[in-house]
């Protein structure tokens, strides 16, 4: 195992080139299982998750290539059990895309249930009504969810929540089926775009990605081809909160602008300055940042996934801040880890109330999950003194180069191996 030590107070100055978005790779990786034919993805971040849910492909028997730029080739023909192995598939929480993938081309898949981070219950209880939706029928033994069918039709399906999984889901399993499948009051997520536009170059006829109705018109196959992931939004966004929460001045580059405007407009309302440039942001912020009210929503509201990461930022901003999250019923858990730290902060149900101080100070903390890892490496750059975050484990599942990024900004770093320490 791997922690991490930093030494803190140290503003991030210079600039840093985000990479392909996590949460667009997780789901473009099994919709490839759709593929017949070979297709190359590029801007492939090299982070943990990738390596599980490649590997995952590898076992059901894709042959998967990783290429010297980054690139990732698939090739799926040869694919042919629907059972991927649990130990692998309880590793994360995107494992739950080779239900929707294997059912769309099997019309059988036979998975556990994923892993993942954990803030609070996480059902899939809407990927299961979408399935059910266009002719599957899904069992649940155990932990082992089983959907098949003779044949998948095209239907409608109104998701009472604007799920990420599921609309994703639910366009994996009905991109190859008979007749056309409506998702209403889909999620709008920049990656869903992503993997709609993925599976459009493959072949597909989805339209209206990005919006609140998906139409998906089935198509009997799906040929091969390349496809660029766009940049991670969480990733920029936590370049941006670290430069503020350093007193940086860090130029944040391979970024779309329109999908950090939530984040941009918030850093902006703390007197923090933002520029935005065609595919770069510039964050400058030589003071102390001023107190925000921020919500958690589905995108293009405030993205839950900066929540731990901007209530770090508030610890350190003049006057009392809140932060109310809504998208999940328990994500403040890392919360006492920034108190450690000498943060002020009381959670009441889903808000929380930061009173901020002017500094933070080094402490050993726990990473509690992906985006609580990041919460507290950020926290730990912009405190006085040594903080150790237990484990990277976390932070490695969703960070490229984390390390060799901040460092390049000026930050004092280091993965150390416990073996290494004892
Ligand atoms: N929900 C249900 N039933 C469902 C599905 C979701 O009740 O069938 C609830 C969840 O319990 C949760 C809310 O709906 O309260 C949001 O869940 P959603 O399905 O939108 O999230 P997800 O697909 O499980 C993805 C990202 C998360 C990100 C959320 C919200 C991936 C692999 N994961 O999760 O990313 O927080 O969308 O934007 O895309 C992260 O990157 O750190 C991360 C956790």
């Amino acid at each position: 195992m791997d922690e991490l030590v930093i030494h803190g107070g140290t503003p991030l100055m210079g600039e840093v080139t985000v990479s392909g978005s996590k949460n667009a790779v997780v789901a473009i990786i099994p919709a490839a299982v759709l593929v017949d034919g070979v297709c190359r993805i590029e801007n492939v971040p090299n982070i943990s998750d990738v390596a599980v849910i490649t590997e995952l492909l590898t076992r059901l028997g894709a042959v998967c290539t990783r290429l010297d730029d980054g690139s990732l080739e698939i090739d799926s023909r040869k694919v042919n059990k629907y059972n991927p192995p649990h130990e692998l598939v309880k590793k994360m929480r995107a494992s739950y895309y080779l239900i929707g993938a294997l059912l769309g081309r099997f019309n059988n898949a036979q998975v556990c249930m994923p892993g993942g981070c954990n803030f609070g219950h996480r059902p899939i209880d809407l990927h299961i009504k979408g399935f059910e939706a266009v002719g599957a029928t899904v069992d649940e033994v155990g932990e082992v969810i089983t959907a098949y069918t003779d044949e998948l039709k095209g239907g409608s399906i109104y998701l009472d929540f604007a799920s990420v999984g599921a609309t994703i889901n639910i366009m994996l399993a009905t991109v190859r089926a008979n007749g056309v499948t409506t998702i209403e009051n889909a999620a709008k997520e920049p990656h869903i775009v992503d993997v709609a536009n993925f599976l459009n170059a493959m072949g597909a006829n989805i339209k209206g990605a990005g919006t609140d109705t998906i139409k998906i018109i089935g198509v009997d196959r799906l040929g091969g081809g390349t496809y660029s992931i766009i940049p991670d939004q969480i990733e920029a966004g936590t370049f941006m909160i670290a430069a503020a929460a350093t007193r940086g001045d860090v130029l944040v580059k391979n970024v779309i602008p329109r999908h950090m405007e939530t984040l941009t407009a918030k850093l902006t309302e703390m007197g923090v300055t933002v520029e935005e440039f065609d595919d770069s942001i510039r964050v400058y912020a030589p003071t102390r940042p001023t107190r925000a009210r921020v919500k958690t929503m589905p995108y293009p509201g405030f993205p839950t996934d900066l929540q731990a990461l901007m209530v770090a930022l508030m610890a350190l901003a003049e006057g009392i801040s809140s932060m109310t999250e809504t998208v999940y019923d328990n994500r403040f858990q890392y919360v006492d880890e920034l108190r450690r730290m000498g943060a002020d902060i009381n959670v009441d149900g889903r808000t929380a109330m930061i009173r901020g101080v002017p500094k933070l100070v080094g402490a050993n903390v726990t990473s509690m999950d992906l985006r609580a890892g990041a919460a507290v490496l950020v926290a730990g750059l912009a405190a006085e003194g040594k903080t150790v975050i237990n484990t990277m484990a976390h932070i490695d599942r969703g960070y490229d180069n984390i390390i060799e990024k901040m460092t390049a900004l000026g930050a004092s770093l280091e993965r150390v191996s416990i073996a290494e320490k004892v």
